[in-house]
């Protein structure tokens, strides 16, 4: 006979993934906030500026196998079970931040390819311009999309880490350690 025992944790790779996009969605946040303060037209500014980019960029890349391991992966039991609502809630939000995952950094990337704009760092182009010389009108829509998303999701992730927290400190369940 041959009982199988679900998972104390969720599978390595998966929290490689969620630690590492972690640091990358930080990088992305600390970088928009920083290059503003650097001289308009000055080398670093430039830079962090594509620091950014490639944050944004390492996030869509680290997301998609993130997904596909997600898709075939067993659920390590919250103890003591979750109460229906907060199964609900948690799900929503997982959702919501896959999509955020996904869609943030196509939109920054379409902002840039919009306006006709490459990815310089250090004076070397990593992603010249694909379709021309742009239109600033257009890529400043974009970017307030993009630029409101980012917004919205310092609230989003707050929410998901206040909830983590929650969990292991007030509920005093494993929903955190499962992810550690
Ligand atoms: C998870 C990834 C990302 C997050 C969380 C993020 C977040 C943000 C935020 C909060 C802003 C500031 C908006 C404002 O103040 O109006 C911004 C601006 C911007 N982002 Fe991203 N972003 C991400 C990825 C990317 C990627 C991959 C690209 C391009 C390849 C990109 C391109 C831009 C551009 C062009 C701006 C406008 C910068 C300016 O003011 O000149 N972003 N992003
Ligand atoms: C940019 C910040 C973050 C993003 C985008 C993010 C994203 C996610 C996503 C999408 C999941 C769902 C995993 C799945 O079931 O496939 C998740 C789970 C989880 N995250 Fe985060 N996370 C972030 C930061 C954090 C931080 C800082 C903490 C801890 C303080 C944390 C703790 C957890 C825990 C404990 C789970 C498992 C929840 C559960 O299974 O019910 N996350 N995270």
């Amino acid at each position: 006979m041959t009982s199988t025992t679900p998972p104390d944790r969720y599978a390595a790779s998966l929290r490689w993934l969620h630690w590492s996009i972690f640091a990358l969605v930080l990088l992305a946040y600390v970088f928009i906030n920083l290059f503003e303060l650097f001289p308009r037209g000055s080398a670093t500014r430039g830079n962090v500026l594509a620091a950014h980019f490639l944050a944004g960029l390492a996030v869509l890349l680290l997301v998609l196998p993130r997904l596909a391991v997600r898709l075939g992966h067993v659920d390590p039991p919250v103890r003591p079970p979750l109460d229906r609502w907060m199964a609900v809630l948690s799900k929503v939000t997982h959702v919501a931040l896959y999509l955020f995952l996904l869609v943030q950094p196509v939109l920054g990337l379409i902002t840039l390819q919009v306006g006709g704009k490459a990815i310089s760092l250090f004076g070397f182009t990593v992603l010249p311009p694909r379709f021309g010389a742009g239109d600033r009108a257009l890529s400043h829509q974009w970017e307030d999309i993009h630029g409101t998303i980012g917004e919205v999701f310092y609230y989003v992730i707050g929410l998901h880490i206040a909830a983590a927290l929650w969990h292991h400190f007030g509920r005093r369940d494993n929903t955190l350690r499962r992810m550690l």
